[in-house]
């Protein structure tokens, strides 16, 4: 696979001025870009238009979470806006994700409906306190059973999880997984972060990079240097 198929640099900024500003900057060196709610919120789909329009893909990291028929709703008008990947709460159910699903298939069957499974910022801790007894991996591997049998093709997860998802699941579906942070870069050393060859080498097929590309005095470097780590 070309290293390019696998990168997503994250948009996590509040105007399409600085979003076009990264875009310049990086080049050639990435195809697909993540709009989140950050930039989102502030400037709405024309920032996806925008996008789309220039010839990059589009993953529209809005975490959708709400009864079927409105996530589908959302669903489609994401999938008309020419979004590539999506997500939507596996925690939503069955219903949910398959209403989301069908909907991208009847809008723009090549969109990749992902289902975001734990938060990364969630600890065996934080997950005791809603009331989920046994842990990150356990509730990572319920939430992504309940997506492919939905029909998602892929999920989000660290990749702390994403070895016991392939062992579990298989190689047919994305693993998107944030939270990676190039090596050399002064941050490996911390205990959860995962270096760009790590996280593909646990089973991740996309990586999620933000600051260390978008922050970075040369992006386009930064975003070489990442596809040269896992190539
Ligand atoms: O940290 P960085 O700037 O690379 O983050 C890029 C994206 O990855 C952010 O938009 C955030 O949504 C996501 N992220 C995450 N979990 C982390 C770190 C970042 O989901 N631990």
């Amino acid at each position: 696979m070309d290293p390019r198929q696998r990168l997503i640099v994250a948009l996590d900024v509040s105007s399409s001025a600085a979003a076009r500003n990264i875009v310049a900057a990086v080049g050639d060196s990435a195809l697909t870009y993540k709009v989140g709610m950050q930039l989102y919120t502030a400037e709405g789909p024309a920032a996806v238009r925008e996008l789309v329009g220039s010839g990059r893909r589009v993953f529209l990291d809005l975490k959708y979470h709400d009864i079927p028929n409105t996530v589908a709703s959302a669903v489609r008008e994401a999938a008309q806006l020419g979004v590539t990947m999506l997500t939507v709460h596996a925690s939503g159910g069955g219903k949910m994700l398959r209403a989301a699903v069908d909907a991208a298939q009847a809008t723009k069957p090549d969109a990749l409906v992902l289902a975001v499974t734990v938060l990364t910022s969630l600890d065996d801790v934080d997950l005791g306190k809603i009331g989920l007894r046994g842990g990150v991996l356990d509730q990572v591997l319920r939430l992504a059973a309940l997506a492919l049998s939905n029909g998602c093709k892929g999920v989000v997860a660290s990749a702390h999880e994403a070895a016991a998802l392939r062992e579990e699941f298989g190689n047919d579906f994305a693993i998107v997984t944030p939270g990676v942070r190039p090596a050399g870069s002064g941050h490996d050393d911390q205990a959860r972060v995962v270096t760009p060859s790590e996280a593909i080498a646990a089973g991740s097929s996309h990586i999620v990079v933000g600051r260390p590309i978008t922050e970075a005095a040369d992006p386009a470097a930064e975003a070489r240097a990442i596809l040269g780590q896992i190539g």
